[in-house]
């Protein structure tokens, strides 16, 4: 298994995966094709995105590949925190495909992000799930998160936010 970045090659299977996804709101939403003529476009837009532009800061996307090039898992990982990201986003947003869900891919591949942000030279990264997400809560105490205090949306909905010190 292995991150890799979102490029052309990556075409047909970032499309099965939207597919499959179905009609759910993508997460993370810089993987969501939605609004694009064509992959191109997609691709241009995302990596604008990536340098930082509007409401969005600098971040990097990764799809990761089982060992048939299949992606099975996609990650965004934000390379410094606003408002939003310090309430409610936290540094690194993930999803994993619905027929690959509970085998372990989410845990694996935030260890892979988590080197990653290393990289990136952060000492302590901010992780967040809603209230009622439990899977991806463990995922976030898996690999290391200590919990802070939750953030409470205006709309009454309740954020859990963890730190994992690098
Ligand atoms: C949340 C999500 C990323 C988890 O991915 P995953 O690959 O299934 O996660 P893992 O297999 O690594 O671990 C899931 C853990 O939750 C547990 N779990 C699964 N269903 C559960 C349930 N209904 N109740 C309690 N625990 C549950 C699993 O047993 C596993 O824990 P364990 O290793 O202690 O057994 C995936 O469900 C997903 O993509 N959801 C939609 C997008 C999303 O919510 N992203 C996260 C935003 S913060």
């Amino acid at each position: 298994m292995k991150l890799v970045k979102v490029e052309k090659r990556w075409q047909s299977e970032h499309e099965a995966y939207v597919k499959e996804w179905g009609s759910a709101r993508m997460v993370p939403s810089s993987f969501s094709l939605s609004g694009y003529d064509t992959y191109e476009a997609y691709l241009e837009e995302l990596e604008m995105r990536q340098q930082g532009i509007e409401n969005w800061v600098p971040n990097s996307n990764y799809f990761l590949i089982d060992n048939r090039n299949r992606i099975v898992a996609m990650v965004n990982i934000r390379h410094r925190l606003n408002d939003y990201l310090q309430n409610i986003g936290g540094h690194i947003g993930y999803g994993v495909r619905p027929s690959e869900r509970q085998k372990g891919y989410a845990t694996l591949m935030l260890a892979q992000a988590l080197k990653k942000c290393k990289e990136q030279e952060l000492k302590r990264v901010l992780v967040t799930c809603d209230d009622d997400n439990i899977c991806s809560a463990k995922v976030i105490l898996k690999n290391g998160g200590i919990e802070d205090e939750p953030f409470r949306d205006e709309d009454g909905s309740v954020i859990r936010r963890f730190w994992i010190e690098l």
